[in-house]
């Protein structure tokens, strides 16, 4: 609002009356002020990751200590298995050629990538066309109308022109330099594994130009079984086969990085000299929290909630989430355009842990701290639209890192709402949480800024997601700043709830054991077979809450297990200890590696086994399976019950969800239960394909590969 000349407030009108001057106008936000969730401190003096130093859980693939900027690439022995990504200059990398003759021999993939790219390309038709000769096998089924429609219609023609005559040349250049700028393997990051990798933003431009022109190999098969099934899609051929605005905005931004960081035949001056690195935290069992003996008091974490703003604006100086896909970037490179998918191509560097982050287990979570935000933006999915360049002067820390730390976490995906009510998938998602929120550094954690997490393309409540994100913020003692992304009703609604678990000294087991109830409540009310029962048993979520803390009267000290009791009450002095022991407790074996989990005794650098993986769902896939045996069961209960109104409904574990005792079944136990009846299928029904929810890798076309025969 800007003052007019003479200092009065400028008479500016809009519909809906005067513009009121930013400090007359109504506070969007409400808990306590930024301030306080940076801890009265500078907005970047607390450090999210330690500084980087290679070891054997953490590859550097530039020389340490940088004396040039950008730093040089790191040099060892190419390696071509399944530990490392498979680069297209890799001398084992070849392929079928077929001689005028018709004879075929078989040649080194690079050396045809060179040919192609070298060639004068004038169009988007002789791109696809250069890009097609080394995709042999995808010459019938890639066509790159996104790429033609944006050259052929939305760019007008000097931009078209500039872009062939000097941009895709830069970027060409650039991904030809893949041998020199990566000379060492670059290590996938797997699953059950504690690794991290850094990486120049120089090396992450090569490698970015090179998925531009899709030059990595056996990434592009689909196929169930096939080597990088698990991993995110990296080659950018999906993105120019989709359609719709937001692609062309997309795509809009990524030549805009481009612009930005390929240098010029003469000048190398823009090439961006910081460093980013990637740590992916795979949870062991010691490290899952027993949510239900955790003592710490959720109205002592430092909470703004703000109805405007966005995460990665407000949020500057914070851990800021990424609501994730498993498969990271999720359809950035196809047609999503949601929170993750925006993130990424703003950011475009984080595009580049597609390429070896493998998707993420149920206690997983990925770390990206550096990378460097290039675009603006307007509008949101079908409305997003890029809107030029950002310059992003976020202070680097003493490893060159720009200071946006940024966190991938995965929600998982519910089909019918009802199912997140359910104690196990709770579970999963406070773990989820947990694992990317926990912070292995002696200072103080800088604080959380997250909001909707899973409550957008994936269906979830965000008054639920909401109280999980505050629980797990509590355990871990982390300042939350929450946005609801304009909902002000929300935003109020999570605020008294703060301002309740504050007056009540509500702990994060207390509030635990009320969403425990309250899913029992929706079980019984989802399986309801009166109406008056439904409405009885239909609560909402605050509401309930509210109505059994201020029925919480103080138990009789002495009451084994009670949070009256005096045990509960010794606990709640002592910091938070379970059965599996809060990391915090064994703080000091985290030193050596204290962006990481605490290696195991015996965890070297080979993979720890999945066995040793948490005792939880193996699979989120066995997660949409339980919703649909739970959907099976919610069915076969109500029948069960029509057809036996009289008699109590015989309590079979297979129906009713509850062994004989009435205990709800474990989720493994149902999916056993409903396994062997064979009413659960292995894998689950195709995920309804939200807008910006990512196909699964699964889900598409089994596509062969030509090179998987030549290898
Ligand atoms: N800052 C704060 N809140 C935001 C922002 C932002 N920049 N963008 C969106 N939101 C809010 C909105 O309210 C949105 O509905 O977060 C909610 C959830 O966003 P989604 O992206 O839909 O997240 P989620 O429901 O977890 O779905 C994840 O979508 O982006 C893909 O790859 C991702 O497949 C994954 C799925």
């Amino acid at each position: 609002m800007s003052q007019s000349p003479d200092g009065g407030i400028s008479k500016m009108e809009t519909d809906e009356g005067p513009v009121l001057p930013v400090d007359y106008r109504p506070q969007s936000w409400r808990g306590l002020p930024m301030e306080a969730i940076h801890r009265q401190r500078q907005p970047f003096e607390l450090e999210h990751l330690p500084a980087v130093t290679a070891g054997n859980l953490h590859r550097v693939m530039y020389q340490l200590p940088i004396r040039d900027t950008p730093p040089r690439p790191h040099k060892s022995p190419g390696k071509w298995d399944s530990e490392h990504v498979r680069l297209p200059c890799a001398p084992e990398s070849k392929y079928p050629r077929e001689a005028a003759d018709g004879s075929t021999s078989i040649d080194s993939r690079w050396g045809m990538i060179e040919r192609a790219l070298l060639q004068p390309i004038e169009s988007s038709e002789e791109l696809q066309n250069a890009i097609l000769s080394y995709n042999t096998t995808y010459r019938d089924q890639w066509h790159f109308r996104a790429l033609h429609q944006l050259f052929e219609e939305e760019l007008d023609e000097s931009e078209t022109r500039v872009f062939f005559e000097d941009l895709l040349p830069r970027i060409i250049r650039l991904a030809l330099r893949l041998p020199d700028l990566i000379q060492s393997p670059v290590p996938l990051l797997k699953q059950h594994k504690n690794a991290s990798l850094s990486l120049s933003q120089q090396q992450i431009a090569c490698l970015l130009a090179n998925a531009f022109l899709c030059t990595f190999p056996r990434r592009n098969t689909l196929k169930r079984k096939s080597e990088y099934s698990s991993f995110p899609d990296i080659n950018f051929n999906r993105l120019y086969q989709s359609t719709g605005q937001a692609v062309l905005e997309k795509l809009k931004c990524i030549m805009h990085y481009f612009r930005r960081v390929c240098p010029t035949e003469r000048d190398a001056s823009n090439v961006p000299t910081g460093v980013v690195t990637f740590v992916r935290r795979s949870g062991m069992p010691e490290h899952l929290i027993d949510w239900s003996q955790s003592a710490a008091p959720l109205g002592d974490v430092p909470l703004h909630v703000d109805a405007e703003g966005t995460i990665e604006d407000e949020g500057i100086g914070l851990l800021q989430v990424d609501f994730a896909n498993k498969y990271l970037g999720g359809g950035v490179l196809g047609h999503g355009c949601v929170q993750e998918e925006i993130r990424f191509v703003i950011c475009p560097e984080l595009l580049v842990s597609k390429l070896f982050t493998e998707s993420l287990r149920p206690f997983e979570a990925l770390v990206m701290l550096g990378a460097e935000r290039y675009s603006n933006y307007t509008g949101y999915a079908g409305s997003f639209a890029w809107s030029g360049n950002c310059e992003d002067a976020t202070p680097r820390d003493s490893s060159h890192r720009r200071q946006t730390a940024i966190v991938a976490i995965d929600a998982l995906h519910f089909a019918q709402s009802q199912h997140q009510y359910r104690e196990d998938l709770m579970e999963r998602e406070l773990n989820k949480a947990y694992i990317g929120f926990v912070h292995w550094m002696d200072m103080p954690p800088p604080g959380v800024a997250t909001g909707n997490w899973g409550c957008g393309a994936f269906g979830g409540d965000s008054y639920l997601k909401a109280l999980l994100q505050l629980m797990v913020c509590a355990q871990l003692g982390r300042p939350l700043a929450y946005y609801t992304f304009g909902n002000t009703d929300f935003r109020d609604d999570f605020h008294d709830m703060w301002l309740l678990f504050q007056s009540e000294a509500t702990t994060v087991q207390q509030l635990w054991s009320i969403l425990r109830s309250y899913s029992q409540l929706m079980k019984e009310h989802s399986s309801a077979k009166e109406p008056r029962e439904q409405k009885a048993t239909k609560k909402k979520l605050y509401e309930f809450i509210k109505e059994e803390l201020k029925k919480a009267t103080p138990v009789e000290a002495g009451t084994p297990g009670t949070s009256g009791s005096a045990e509960a009450k010794s606990e709640s002095k002592a910091s938070v200890t379970s059965a599996k022991t809060s990391p915090e407790v064994n703080k000091k074996t985290t030193q050596q590696s204290p962006d990481l989990f605490p290696p195991q005794s015996s965890q070297d650098d080979s993979d720890s086994s999945p066995e040793q993986g948490i005792l939880m769902l193996s699979d989120d896939e066995e997660a949409n399976a339980m919703m649909e045996a739970a959907s099976l069961e919610a069915k076969n209960s109500k029948e069960a019950s029509n057809s036996s109104s009289s008699a109590p409904a015989k309590s079979n574990s297979s129906t009713t969800g509850t062994v004989s005792g009435g205990r709800q079944l474990t989720l493994l136990e149902m999916l056993d239960t409903h396994y062997e009846k064979g009413q659960a299928s292995k894998r689950p029904r195709k995920a309804a394909n939200a807008e910006g929810q990512a196909k699964s890798r699964k889900e598409n076309n089994d596509v062969q590969d030509k090179e998987d025969f030549v290898d």
